[in-house]
């Protein structure tokens, strides 16, 4: 663990300019820079680096960031490691913060875990290949198999001796701590004794994202019914989380912005062999969210290896939908006649391998639109079924447009038309989007009923508008029928509101008089805070309540560096000040000359004073928020921020261009205005659907009462946003 000063001072010393410089060619254009994007190809530049701001962003491909951001992405490294990249080009000496009791014995407890896996790895391998034993039947099978030294090496395979507690003997010998030969699963504790799990089978070691070793497979050479034995899960193995295979291949995916899916060791190999290396298994099971997550940190691309045994594939189509869910870009490959990429690969040479790939590799939703229409076509039941099938799949796509296309596609090869599958699809989003709702608010419900909150409204994900308090009680929204929505309805609106916290956050609004008749100012982030707070209105979009969280939290560390930099930016001004009244001086005598000059003079450095306030208040949380360990936080603040300007309806009827800043007293209420107005039409057309519904007068007549209601506070809204009222 690093410490916090330090990371703080690392992120301070990281140039942005002079980070991307050691990979990238950059020429100097405006007040930025360019230069031809490391993560795709191209050929005219479209990588801008912006000193100011301290990042960079790709327009074409949109990856960037701050500079911990670019070496993350560009070496493939964690977020500590890139934290020491950076620690290490800068000559910063890395203080390490002090575990407490807890995390250190968690720590020590996977140092020591990782540490004798490590020892086990080596140990195998020398077996395999400097052991008689190893020899003739581990490295002799795995050379019958086809697989060559360099891929053995690269994969650190290894064998483990047909004795009862070899490796167990050689870890006590080495004066490891023989408890964590235990721990990690390597060894069986039993009532005769502690055995090695692995004996007399070849190992393939699976690596973590980081290359460390955190659990092995075994495969039997004799009859054993156990074909393959795993590592248990533990401290330092989480099965659903790792993908066997990705150490060697994330540097390939991301070049290739492809990932192969296979199923197993072999298959790994064999496609690495070929030269195919951004590949990975999922060994044997299917994949999890987790694996799901791992791959597109890397790629957008998926494409799934079947071997072409058809049972199999109808059994899995289901699986897929997850990595659709998940916004990934699916393409199938379907290998012939019972082949798996392992044995195609040994009937064949790389390159034809590669041309197959090549030539059927197809979009996934063609590909299940083909099986399922396979002998559906004469019978209207079935092809029914079919076609709510793939419907369901195309809900599940994040992208409208490849929603569209889809629907296209289903529309063509089924003969249906296109409004009925485009009816169907926006159904089935609805039904999920309700599921999605109702296990939300169970969740809440039992939150709600854990905490024993009477208040039936704290979650971030929920949202509601309740009329001002002025009002008569009978009036107001009920408690219990305050508007509960689901994730990100509102993510729109929430937008604009967020980016202005995260472009201007610390920056000063407006001013408000304390009890005492002191004068205070009044950040951005503290105006739509208590703006926010007196409508109890919250984030839905959990990025964005993450930003907001992470911001406020930055509150008290904003207002301790900003004394020390104001006091510095107020020297600096003096400096300017004082030079510019002697070269003044030294310049002219008549006095009517020295006193214009000076003004002059003075009105420049209120310019340059301002100029620096402004860009350190709206610099701080950038900064802060590109470099967050989070990767949502990092992220989403990164396309914040970097976002290229857009005309918003709301700042349509001002013809003269003024930039963001100039604008926020119109930009920061407007954006909250547009919010809560989009929550009442929401809210209102909720009623509407309630009357329709109601049976008794009384009913309707309360309903109608909140009507008029809200319809007030939205009339009220129209006049404050076409009369743009400036802050005080
Ligand atoms: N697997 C496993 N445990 C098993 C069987 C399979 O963990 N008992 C996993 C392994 O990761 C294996 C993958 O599922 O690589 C695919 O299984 P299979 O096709 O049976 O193994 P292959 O990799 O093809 O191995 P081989 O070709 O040596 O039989
Ligand atoms: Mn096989």
């Amino acid at each position: 663990m690093i410490d916090k000063e330090t990371v703080d001072r690392i992120l301070d010393a990281a140039d942005i300019v002079d980070v991307v410089s050691d990979f990238v060619h950059l020429r100097r254009r405006g007040s930025n820079y360019i230069g031809l994007c490391p993560f795709h190809n191209e050929k005219t530049p479209s990588f801008s680096v912006s000193r100011s701001k301290g990042i960079c962003k790709c327009f074409s491909c949109g990856k960037g960031g701050s500079p911990v951001n670019f070496i993350m992405e560009h070496e493939q490294m964690s977020y500590y490691e890139a934290l020491k990249y950076l620690a290490n080009k800068y000559h910063i000496e890395i203080k390490e913060r002090e575990y407490t009791d807890e995390e250190r014995q968690a720590q020590s407890e996977r140092e020591n875990m990782l540490l004798v896996n490590d020892f086990a790895l080596k140990h195998f391998e020398h077996n395999l290949f400097e052991t008689e034993e190893g020899r003739n039947i581990g490295l002799s099978y795995f050379y019958e198999r086809g697989f060559n030294d360099a891929i053995i090496k690269k994969f650190h395979l290894g064998y483990s001796l047909d004795h009862r507690s070899h490796l167990y003997e050689s870890i006590k010998a080495k004066g490891l701590n023989p408890k964590f030969a235990v721990d990690t699963g390597l060894c069986i504790q039993s009532d005769r004794g502690i055995y090695d799990r692995f004996k007399g089978r070849v190992m393939f070691p699976v690596l973590n994202i980081a290359g460390k070793v955190i659990a092995f497979g075994g495969r039997t050479l004799k009859n054993d019914p156990a074909k393959y034995v795993n590592s248990p899960e533990s401290t330092i193995y989480k099965k659903k989380n790792e993908l066997y295979g990705l150490y060697q291949a994330k540097q390939a995916i991301v070049k290739k912005e492809n990932c192969y899916l296979v199923e197993g060791y072999t298959d790994v190999l064999s496609m690495h062999q070929a030269g195919i290396e951004n590949v990975v298994a999922s060994s044997g099971t299917s994949l999890t969210e987790g694996q799901i997550r791992l791959i597109h940190r890397f790629s957008e691309n998926i494409t799934v290896l079947y071997d072409g045994d058809s049972a199999g594939i109808k059994a899995s189509l289901r699986g897929i939908d997850l990595l659709l869910a998940e916004g990934l870009n699916v393409k199938v490959l379907l290998l012939p006649d019972g082949d798996d990429p392992d044995s195609f690969a040994r009937k064949h040479s790389a390159s034809e391998f590669q041309d197959y790939i090549a030539e059927h590799e197809t979009d996934f939703i063609k590909f299940k639109i083909s099986i399922l229409l396979e002998g559906v076509e004469n019978d209207p039941i079935k092809k029914a079924a079919a076609i709510s099938d793939i419907v369901r799949s195309i809900a599940v796509i994040p992208s409208e447009i490849s929603r569209a296309l889809y629907q296209k596609e289903c529309s063509t090869r089924f003969e249906i038309e296109e409004k009925i599958i485009a009816s169907e699809v926006r159904k089935a989003i609805e039904k999920n989007a309700e599921k999605a709702r109702s296990a939300q608010n169970r969740l809440n419900r039992e939150e709600s009923r854990a905490t024993d909150e009477p208040q039936p409204v704290s979650a971030e994900s929920r949202q509601t508008v309740e009329t001002p308090s002025s009002q008569p009680a009978e009036t107001t929204t009920p408690a219990d029928q305050t508007q509960t929505f689901g994730d990100g309805v509102f993510k729109t609106y929430e937008t604009d509101v967020i980016r202005n916290i995260a472009k201007f956050g610390m920056c000063d609004f407006c001013k408000a008089i304390d009890e005492s008749g002191n004068n205070y100012n009044i950040s951005v982030l503290d105006y739509i805070r208590l703006d926010l707070e007196s409508d109890n209105i919250h984030f839905s979009y959990l990025p964005y309540v993450k930003i907001f969280e992470k911001a406020v939290s930055l509150i008290p560390e904003f207002k301790a560096s900003s004394a020390s930099r104001i006091t510095e930016i107020e020297a600096e001004c003096e400096a300017a000040l004082q030079a510019g009244i002697d070269e003044i001086r030294n310049k002219y005598s008549n006095m009517e000359d020295i006193q214009r000059e000076e003004k002059n003079l003075r009105d420049r450095v209120t310019q340059l004073h301002n100029k620096r306030v402004i860009e350190f208040q709206s610099s701080f949380l950038e900064k802060k928020l590109c470099s967050d360990p989070d990767d949502d936080i990092r992220h989403t603040a990164l396309n914040l921020i970097s976002e290229k300007y857009q005309l918003s309806k709301l700042h349509t009827k001002y013809a003269k261009i003024e930039s963001d800043f100039d604008r926020l007293s119109d930009l920061v209420p407007g954006s909250l205005w547009v919010w809560k107005d989009a929550i009442l039409a929401h809210q209102i057309k909720e009623i509407q659907n309630q009357m329709k519904r109601a049976t008794t007068p009384e009913e309707i007549e309360t309903l109608m009462l909140q009507m008029s209601e809200l319809m007030n506070l939205r009339a009220q809204f129209a006049k404050l946003m076409g009369e743009r009222v400036i802050i005080p």
